[in-house]
């Protein structure tokens, strides 16, 4: 008889942790005497003749620790299923016939597909066509419905804290403001969780829209109070009461969030005629080797995803609750994303610790 084959690709942003993840469906379809077949560079190399290679243990051995991923990803192409927050695209019905061809060719038992929002939202739409699929949540944004933690969070978020411990030292000999842009789409979670570890002041999410003057005045506040640096983390997302967000459209007509931090500089500069300094982390924060938590996850994620497929539980995305990785529909997992509660406990927490959110 014939060994079981599944397939994998990873698609979407990369993030750090997709390597853990591949390398223990390996580990843990080699257990099963099963075929593992990777997908590069996500859902494109589904289309025929089909770009994809046999992942076995030896040659997934030592990626465990390293960032990226060995089988390449784009979050552009012909399968993309998201246009911004919350809207959603129907994939073109030939595009969906021809990946079903490829893995029927391949004589594929299921597919895992390893990303974030949008890639899931792919991957319902293969489902609905009859693939046999498993979703496993990725994101450094931590956006994602029905999973309490995606993995390549806490690795950006370990970035973020990082930068602003080196920011710190700095803003304090220099008496300075320092404005730290992270990165976290239409969320605020890299910025609130990495601004409470690494002490910010003041701390600007989506979520909660700031305003301008109540920064200044507590620029001033602290100022007079003999604080004379200021530490402000600001997600890419954040915006006004308005709702304005800082972005610009891209030649190819897409959002790119950004400038927030820069905007902050010059009006802080101006108002409170103090020193102020921008840093825009950016990619740092999806790059690099991941940290335990994320390694131990995505292994986690991994070794769940092929379960699922042994009980044949398709259409199901593994997710991380209450310290315990289980499964969720992965039609749950895209109605929306998953937000910063401004009345939750995290926000409580950063309040009471004394944190503006420029509201
Ligand atoms: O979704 C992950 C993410 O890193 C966001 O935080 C960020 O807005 C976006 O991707 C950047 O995308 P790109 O790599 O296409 O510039």
């Amino acid at each position: 008889m014939n060994k079981k084959k599944i397939g994998v690709l990873t698609s979407g942003g990369d993030c750090p942790g997709l390597n853990a993840v591949l390398r223990a469906i390996v580990c843990a379809a080699t257990e099963l005497d099963w075929e593992v077949i990777g997908f590069r560079d996500g859902f494109e190399g589904m289309l025929p003749p089909g770009d994809c290679c046999t992942l076995t243990e030896a040659n997934t051995s030592g990626i465990m620790q390293v960032g990226g991923t060995i089988l390449g990803t784009t979050n552009r192409g012909h399968f993309t299923a998201k246009v911004d927050a919350g809207k959603k695209k129907k994939i073109p019905p030939t595009i969906i016939e021809q990946a079903l061809e490829t893995c029927r060719k391949l004589d594929l038992y299921a597919v895992v597909v390893i990303g974030g929002d949008g890639s899931m939202n792919t991957a319902l739409q293969l489902y609905q066509a009859g693939l046999p699929v498993i979703g496993v949540p990725k994101t450094i944004d931590n956006d994602l419905e029905a999973t309490a933690m995606t993995f390549g969070f806490d690795s950006a978020v370990t970035c973020a804290t990082d930068a602003l411990d080196r920011l710190h030292t700095t803003a304090a000999s220099h008496k300075r403001v320092m404005i730290l842009q992270v990165m976290g789409r239409h969320a605020g979670w890299i910025a609130l969780w990495s601004g409470l570890a690494g002490g910010a002041n003041i701390v600007l999410i989506p979520e909660i829209p700031f305003n301008l003057e109540k920064i200044i005045a507590t620029i001033r506040q602290r100022d007079q109070a003999g604080y004379k640096s200021t530490m402000i983390v600001v997600a890419e997302g954040a915006k006004t009461a308005n709702g304005h967000q800082w972005h610009h459209v891209n030649p190819q007509g897409e959002w790119r969030l950004g400038g927030v931090g820069e905007m902050l500089c010059q009006e802080i500069e101006k108002h409170t005629g103090k020193e102020t300094r921008t840093c825009v982390l950016g990619h740092l924060q999806r790059g690099g080797d991941p940290t335990n938590l994320d390694r131990i996850l995505g292994m986690r994620f991994g070794v769940k995803a092929v379960q699922l497929i042994a009980q044949k539980k398709f259409g199901m995305m593994v997710s991380y609750q209450n310290y315990d990785v289980q499964d969720v529909p992965i039609a749950q997992a895209v109605h929306h994303l998953k937000k910063v509660s401004p009345d939750g406990q995290m926000v409580e927490t950063a309040r009471a610790l004394g944190i503006l959110f420029g509201d």
